[in-house]
């Protein structure tokens, strides 16, 4: 296979031939997963490119994930057609509600994306470990999605539109490949070495059971069958940015039809995540750990209620219902993508990854693990129910 992996100058040019500076101009380029430390990316190449004129970021959609293929030392490849998702993706969310970098210009046969620069906005995964607060993340959020779940699914749209939609967001490869990540028969929960050995015995016994297991399949079937409405797909804090006044999301290369409780559970874990983080980062200030972890709690808590109002305000007649299954899926897709994250390696969380203790990591482990048992079998019906479950055994 032939590479083609860009460099700075090779950027420029890039950028250059495809209009967006000047042929003559002074275009200065920097590698931004290698050049500047808070940031997340595990499969693309992004550059900063700017003249006096203006600034612009390059994304190139590689055949394959660099970070993965580096750390497995094999190739770990990935369609390369989701350059195609990515951009319709990101106009989509851009024009639907300015939550997106604006896209430039777009090469599929070269695998580039031309989009705003948005590298005045910080990370939020990052910001969050640095303790940084967002106070209305989660009602904004909360209600996109719900905008997003009726404005993009039957509930709003004729049959005939969501066909056109649905061909527009063909998505179902690498729909299915991201679903079995979190859900499918490998996914992290069954890779017992990925855990300290001091979480085995639970994880083994959840493992073995029957209910779970079972539950866990019925979501992954799930979510490769249903396509009620576009979704973002990989919505964790490490793809959203944000400053004090604007929240705009990235990385919508596996963004096309499937199931809000994707979205509402990978959104929510990322809070959760952080929560547990906190539990143990005694490098910290007391009071400031417990300042963030009422915070995260805020923010799952305003996520699903702002998404329920909104649809409430959409759908009356059809809300209750609707948002009693979207939470029972939500909440369980969020426990399994905690783990996802709490697994040792590339995957690891940036905020779990400042966790220097052995033993507070292993507590860690346990308390996700014994989220996880609960979302199958407690009684939840609300999400405040989730947040005093949380609240009573971290
Ligand atoms: N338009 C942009 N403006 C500023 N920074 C960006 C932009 N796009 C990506 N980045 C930075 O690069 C990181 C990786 O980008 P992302 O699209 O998530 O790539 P990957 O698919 O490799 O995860 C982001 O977390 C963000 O910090
Ligand atoms: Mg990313």
């Amino acid at each position: 296979m032939k590479l083609n992996l860009l460099n700075k100058d090779t950027a420029i040019q890039k950028a250059k031939k495809f209009g967006l500076f000047d042929k003559n101009s002074d275009v200065h380029a920097v590698d931004i997963l290698k050049e500047v430390d808070e940031t997340e990316g595990l499969v693309n190449q992004i550059f900063l490119l700017f003249d006096p004129t203006r600034s612009v970021v390059l994304k190139q959609v590689l055949p394959f994930s660099l970070a993965i293929s580096k750390y497995l030392g094999e190739l770990h490849e990935i369609d390369p057609e989701r350059i195609r998702l990515e951009s319709r993706a990101l106009t989509f969310f851009e024009s639907f509600y300015h939550i997106a970098p604006k896209v430039y210009k777009v090469s599929k046969k070269d695998g580039l994306i031309f989009m705003e620069d948005l590298t005045g906005l910080n990370n939020l995964r990052y910001e969050l470990s640095l303790g940084k607060i967002f106070p209305d993340f989660g009602i904004r959020i909360g209600r996109f999605l719900a905008d997003l779940r009726y404005y993009t699914s039957e509930l709003y749209l004729d049959s005939e539109s969501k066909k056109r939609q649905d061909a527009y967001f063909e998505n179902t490869d690498l729909r299915a490949k991201l679903t079995d990540m979190i859900t499918g028969e490998d996914n992290a929960f069954h890779h017992l070495d990925s855990f300290l050995p001091e979480v085995r015995a639970l994880q083994s016994r959840l493992l073995d059971d029957p209910k779970i297991i079972n539950s866990i399949r019925e979501l992954n079937q799930k979510l490769k069958a249903n396509a009620e409405c576009l979704c973002h797909m990989d919505l964790h804090t490490g793809n959203v940015l944000v400053s004090s006044g604007e929240i705009k999301i990235l990385d919508s290369e596996f963004s096309g039809n499937g199931s809000t409780f994707m979205d509402l559970g990978r959104i929510s874990s990322s809070f959760l995540i952080n929560y547990l983080s906190w539990l143990a980062r005694e490098d910290v200030d007391l009071q400031k750990r417990q300042l963030m972890q009422a915070y995260d709690l805020q923010m799952v808590h305003d996520l699903y209620e702002a998404f329920k109002l909104r649809l409430k305000e959409h759908v009356p007649d059809l809300y209750e219902s609707l948002y009693k299954e979207i939470f029972q899926d939500s909440i369980r897709l969020m426990a399994l993508s905690v783990i996802l994250r709490l697994q040792s390696g590339i995957a690891l969380s940036h905020d779990i990854s400042l966790v220097k203790s052995h033993r507070r990591l292993a507590q860690i482990q346990k308390l996700a693990f014994e989220f996880l048992e609960a979302v199958f079998y407690e009684d939840f019906n609300e999400i405040q129910d989730v947040i005093d479950w949380v609240c009573t055994h971290a």
